[in-house]
């Protein structure tokens, strides 16, 4: 048998495939709900407390609270298609993948810069989630532009002076029933004062702002049906 048949006809009978995207684009992405065992969920937890002890340092990731709640909304509203802008280390995607894993969904995100790209794919493939992301490198201002969509789910949470753009190129590119989500509204929130009067009044989004971490708060806006 070839090394490579040997490795796939492992890969699939341990359950394995869907941690290696070489394996899983061969065997398809296991159908959703994953059921998720005791030691990938431990793994899992401590890729996640890793990354929040060095939040710390880096002050770039969100809050536990905040990513359980983006993981919830993704449960919520059955997302399959989640697009988000700021990857950083995968914090954030590591909670939407795991979400996804229970919708059967998929995440593109976008990041900036190329080291920060390798880290998030390392810390995504250790969590066994890499099947379901794709990680695009390069200034999401043009990328975005590129991706189809539709989208369910569009987390923006990268450069917050210019969230207004990526508002007016991800639009017309959510679901009607689907969520953008915008991080930081309470710190930034002079940096983003045009977007969140620009989400208050549209007349297609119902706008709100929620605060799981009581520290600081999404802008949540729902595209009317
Ligand atoms: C706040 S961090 C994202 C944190 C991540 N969402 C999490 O919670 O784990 C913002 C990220 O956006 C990236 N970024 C900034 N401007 C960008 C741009 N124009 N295009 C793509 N990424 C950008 C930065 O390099 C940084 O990694």
């Amino acid at each position: 048998m070839k090394r490579r048949d040997f490795f796939r006809q492992t890969a699939a009978a341990t359950g394995l495939a869907a941690s290696f995207p070489f394996f899983a684009g061969e065997t398809g992405v296991q159908a959703a709900p994953v059921s998720v065992s005791p030691e990938t969920r431990a793994l899992r937890e401590a890729i996640l407390a890793d990354l929040d002890a060095k939040r710390q340092e880096t002050r770039l990731h969100m809050l536990p609270e905040d990513g359980q709640f983006v993981n919830l909304i993704v449960q919520l509203i059955n997302a399959q298609q989640v697009l988000e802008i700021g990857t950083f280390h995968g914090y954030s995607s590591l909670w939407i993948a795991m979400g996804l894993e229970q919708t059967g969904g998929k995440l593109t995100t976008i990041e900036i810069d190329p080291e920060r790209v390798k880290i998030a794919l390392a810390n995504l493939t250790k969590a066994g989630v890499a099947n379901r992301v794709e990680c695009l490198e390069g200034d999401a201002h043009q990328v975005a532009k590129t991706v189809s969509g539709p989208f369910d789910v569009a987390l923006i949470d990268a450069d917050k002076d210019r969230v207004d753009d990526y508002f007016q190129t991800l639009f017309p590119k959510l679901k009607p029933g689907g969520v953008i989500l915008v991080n930081h509204v309470i710190a930034f929130k002079d940096l983003m004062q045009n977007y969140l009067d620009l989400v208050q009044k549209h007349p297609d989004l119902i706008t709100s702002t929620v605060s799981p971490s009581m520290k600081d708060a999404f802008s949540l806006s729902f595209k009317k049906r």
